[in-house]
């Protein structure tokens, strides 16, 4: 389950078999309580929605407080969405969750403004994200993912520099910046002007972020973006992922992640698979150093 999109798991007990998941990713997880962005936050948009929540959370303490005892009652592993505006805030955020029964791992949420070089983001420079996955690296052992933001010129670049850094995965994609009108049209939309778009309409950009991040490093890469159905999860798997969330298509339909863990199992037997394994990077470049592995090859 994307962070965000499920809130801290608990919510959704009566609906969602939760054992049956792979994995749970909770809402982004701050040193201090966020009362989030002004209203309004989320609009929907053709093939998806845009959001600007702004990381509303009752901060790291309370998150601990509520949640952590039910999570260690859980198999499903649980893994804490972590945002900050400084090194020392997401430093200081897994120093508190480290050792503490219930939680499985960490995902960094670098797509945050970075206070310290005067609000640029850590996911958009290789520097900041490398900074910032190193001083984590070295605050906890617990398994390390990092969010990639698809808001970056080269994501090759980014990625490998994380993966320098010690993470041991990456996850992607984080939600693509986009705005909406209000009606009226004498205003953005969102209070927050901008918002992140998700859902379906940003599948091919995730696609090929994950098809570019694959080829750049060794460590796993996690797919997310526009997840609706077991077509969606096969291409991921395609094109490099050892993993895939499902994140905004969870508001229509709570039941889908666990539908599509069976029909990704059935796919498998079905073909003879022993794992689910055999499909992941089929659609990679078969030889190494293949132009899609270099530079960018768009061109309009
Ligand atoms: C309402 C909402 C809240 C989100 N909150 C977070 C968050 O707190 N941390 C984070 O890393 N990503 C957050 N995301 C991004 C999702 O985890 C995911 O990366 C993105 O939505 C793309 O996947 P999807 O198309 O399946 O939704 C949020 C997305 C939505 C729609």
């Amino acid at each position: 389950m994307a962070s965000g999109t499920f809130g801290y798991g608990v919510e959704y007990g009566e609906v969602v078999d939760i054992e049956r998941l792979g994995a749970i990713c909770c809402k982004g997880t701050t040193l201090k309580a966020r009362i989030g962005n002004p209203t309004p936050r989320v609009t929907e948009t053709p093939g998806g929605m845009l959001n600007s929540i702004g990381l509303q959370n009752p901060g790291v303490a309370a998150v601990l407080e509520k949640y952590a005892a039910t999570w260690a009652g859980w198999s499903v592993p649980v893994i804490v969405n972590v945002a900050g505006e400084s090194v020392q805030d997401y430093v200081e955020v897994v120093r508190r969750l480290e050792g503490v029964p219930g939680i499985a791992g960490i995902e960094l949420n670098i797509s945050c403004p970075n206070v310290g070089r005067g609000g640029l983001q850590f996911a958009i420079d290789p520097s900041a994200a490398a900074e910032v996955t190193a001083a984590v690296r070295r605050a906890t052992d617990l398994p390390l993912l990092v969010k990639l933001s698809p808001n970056v010129a080269d994501i090759r670049l980014i990625a490998r520099a994380i993966a320098d850094a010690g993470a041991d995965a990456l996850t992607a994609i984080n939600t693509v910046s986009g705005i909406a009108v209000a009606p009226g049209r004498t205003k953005p939309l969102l209070g927050n002007i901008y918002g992140g778009l998700s859902g379906p309409a940003v599948k091919p950009v995730a696609l090929r972020v994950v098809y570019e991040a694959a080829q750049a490093v060794k460590i796993p890469v996690v797919a997310i973006g526009g997840v609706t159905e077991l077509a969606d999860v096969l291409d991921f798997l395609a094109v490099g992922a050892v993993a895939v969330q499902v994140g905004t298509a969870i508001f229509a339909d709570p039941t889908l992640p666990v539908r599509l863990v069976d029909e990704l199992a059935a796919y498998c037997a079905e073909r003879g698979h022993r794992t689910f394994l055999d499909l992941v990077g089929t659609a990679l470049p078969k030889r190494a150093g293949a132009p899609s592995a270099k530079g960018v090859e768009y061109r309009p």
